[in-house]
């Protein structure tokens, strides 16, 4: 008790002078940095400090030099219609063409990542594409897509999830995987789920994300360019970051080919949000010729968990998405995820 009664006394016996020697100290040293760097500054041959200069004016032209030196101009933000568009475009699939030779075309993207240098993109998209031994599509789609988002001006990086291993493959987890891994490098404002044999054919179709859900497949050469049904959801979408939240992403639970889309589009509907597409002659997509891949056979089971949806969907989901990563190369095209996902 003795030493705290003390104490206090001093305290306050020496406590202005004390706080007085310190705000001293503080000042010179402020001062003195000042000082250094303007005669730092002083040196360079087009600045001249006249004797008897304030210290306002010291700083003054510091300030102007060190604008000058190292502040970039800052980027405005890119326009609302990029000027880059060009609209539909032909197509081609060359069977000659090679990885390097799309990677020598795509010199400003690295890792997989691209943006603009001249302005900022309105949004940051991750794109998604769910993957297992297709290797000639995946060329296809990356020689297309890229000079297309780049047209579009946008900050994006393309993901590819792959599937290891030779259990039925599981598109809709693996983009719940895509989600989940992506945004560990970066917070992505829009991500794009997208079939890898889909090709769009114009660069009005924007792969960016909207008030809602967006579906960017309206038609495809396959079918005659007519959308498929009415709910249809499937191939190419773009879900904001918390749009696919608040549906908890894609149901983990459909093994196969088929209804995982329409599934997320049930989601989509109880959350009371509006699917979105964009005018019929924009969405235009080709496919990709391919007879169905084994290890991807009719899920026979869809109507079945279609029907559980709206019971179900709160505890399947991204909340439930198990998983392991394998691998994530960072390649200079895209990112390279392989992950065992399981079996039904
Ligand atoms: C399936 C969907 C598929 C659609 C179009 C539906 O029967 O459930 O998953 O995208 O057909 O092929």
């Amino acid at each position: 008790m003795a030493f705290f009664f003390h104490l206090k006394r001093i305290l306050h016996k020496y406590f202005l002078p004390l706080f007085l020697l310190l705000s001293l100290l503080v000042w010179f040293t402020a001062f003195s940095g000042g000082k250094l760097k303007s005669f730092h500054i002083s040196l360079a041959p087009t600045q001249t400090l006249y004797k008897g200069d304030s210290l306002k004016d010291e700083l003054n032209i510091l300030v102007k030099a060190s604008n000058r030196i190292d502040t970039p101009k800052p980027k405005e933000e890119c326009p609302q219609e990029s000027p880059l568009l060009r609209g539909a475009v032909k197509l081609t699939f060359e069977p000659s063409l090679t990885l390097k030779d799309v990677e020598e075309e795509n010199k400003e993207v690295t890792e997989g990542q691209y943006e603009p240098l001249d302005c900022t993109s309105r949004q940051s998209v991750a794109i998604l594409i769910p993957h297992r031994n297709r290797e000639r599509h995946l060329l296809y789609i990356l020689h297309h897509l890229h000079p297309f988002l780049q047209r579009q001006q946008l900050h994006y990086s393309i993901y590819i999830i792959q599937q290891a291993g030779d259990e039925t493959f599981n598109r809709a987890k693996l983009l719940n995987v895509g989600y989940l891994e992506a945004l560990k490098d970066y917070d992505w404002d829009c991500f794009i789920f997208h079939d890898v044999d889909l090709v769009p054919e114009n660069d009005h179709n924007l792969y960016v994300c909207d008030e809602q859900p967006k579906h960017l497949v309206v038609g495809r050469n396959a079918t005659g360019y007519k959308l498929r049904y009415k709910g249809y959801f499937g191939g190419v979408t773009a879900l904001t970051k918390d749009q696919f939240y608040q549906v908890n992403g894609f149901s983990n639970a459909y093994w196969g080919w088929g209804g995982e889309d329409d599934d997320l589009r049930i989601r989509v509907e109880l959350q009371k949000m509006k699917i979105v597409r964009p005018p019929s002659d924009v969405a235009r997509y080709t496919m990709v010729f391919h007879n169905r891949d084994s290890g991807n056979e009719i899920n026979k089971y869809r109507m079945e968990l279609l029907r559980k949806t709206q019971h179900v969907w709160r505890k399947d989901g991204i909340n439930s998405c198990s998983y392991k990563t394998l691998s994530i190369q960072r390649l200079p095209l895209y990112v390279n995820v392989t992950v065992d996902i399981g079996k039904p």
